[in-house]
């Protein structure tokens, strides 16, 4: 029997429609809409995608969102600078550094910039304080795929307490805060990454599955427990033919598309597993609407506190 899809793209239109309300009232309450400024350095075409939905997303949900562009060129400082920048300026509520970085501003860049974000604008939810207080479980802004996809496990009723969750994936940005986010809503969860031996045997004890590595379909279906609930967080672009036979069989939609474009957009999980897994997310349409969705989420709040704190002040 097929999986239930969980549709990412239904609930981001929900949570949309939810913060609307609360978007008017802080728009009219305060003579503007909440601010978010997107910094994008260089550019990276898959970043230039992302950057492009994000801003896209912004703008249709009536906030503010400004693009602001280095070149490839920019040195450490420049983007310091313009962290600073927005930092200061009243018109933001959040921050969003885009990355990867240019390689050639070093490997410690990225995390120097996001920790130099205060962290009342810090949407992202990569910098040191807001992870730090994600640790301790008094969490401020989180990371925004791993809050859309516990958004879409608890709506789902997707049982989380005493399941085994496991991670495939450490990542800063989605495996860490992933892993704590279920492990403070009481699952034993696994963690699993490059360096581990057996990861179909793990995979297959887990209640709740999250593939976050970027290859795609190394999620086969003997990775998974007969019904289990499967997330795919995977983004990859296929153009090679060899892959997309491997993923599709002959004929499917999917398939011919690539035919079509010379490429397809597949996820960490292999198609074939909705066949043994009780519930699963698609690509597209699955973890990527979340993630814009608590994007705007995260900057709602983040204006929403920020007033709270000038209001007291
Ligand atoms: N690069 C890939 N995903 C993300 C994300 O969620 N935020 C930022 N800032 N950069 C990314």
């Amino acid at each position: 029997m097929a999986a239930r899809v969980l549709d990412g793209r239904a609930l981001a239109a929900r949570l949309r429609e939810e913060m609307a309300p609360r978007l008017a009232a802080f728009t009219q309450r305060h003579g503007r809409p909440p601010g978010l400024g997107i910094v994008l350095a260089g550019n990276d075409p898959a970043s230039e995608v992302y950057v492009r939905n994000k801003l896209k997303a912004a703008g249709e949900a009536a906030f503010r969102a400004d693009l602001e562009r280095l070149p490839a060129t920019a040195s450490l400082a420049d983007i310091l600078a313009l962290v600073e920048r927005l930092n200061g300026s009243d018109a933001h509520d959040g921050i969003l550094v885009q990355s990867p970085l240019p390689k050639a501003m070093g490997a410690g860049a990225q995390q120097r910039v996001f920790d130099a974000i205060v962290p009342d604008k810090d949407v992202d939810g990569f910098g040191a304080e807001s992870v730090g207080l994600l640790v301790q479980n008094r969490p401020k802004l989180v990371a925004c795929t791993p809050t859309g996809v516990m958004e879409l496990l608890v709506r789902e009723k997707i049982p989380i307490a005493g399941r085994h969750a496991v991670v495939v994936g450490r990542s800063d940005i989605v495996g860490k805060p992933m892993a704590l986010l279920l492990l403070h809503r009481d699952a034993t969860v696994t963690i699993c990454h490059s360096k581990t031996p057996n990861l179909p045997e793990i995979c297959r004890q887990a209640d709740i599955l999250v593939a976050a590595v970027g290859r795609a379909g190394l999620v086969t279906s003997d990775f998974v427990k007969r019904g289990a609930t499967v997330i795919d967080v995977g983004m990859n672009t296929v153009t090679d033919p060899a892959v997309a036979a491997a993923l599709f069989p002959d004929g499917h939609p999917r398939l011919e598309l690539f035919r079509k474009k010379g490429s397809v957009l597949v996820g960490d999980v292999h198609p074939g597993v909705a066949d043994v897994a009780g519930a699963m997310t698609p690509v597209p349409g699955g973890v990527g609407p979340l993630t814009i969705a608590m994007l705007l989420m995260n900057t709602l709040r983040a204006a929403e506190a920020r007033a709270a704190s000038h209001a007291r002040a």
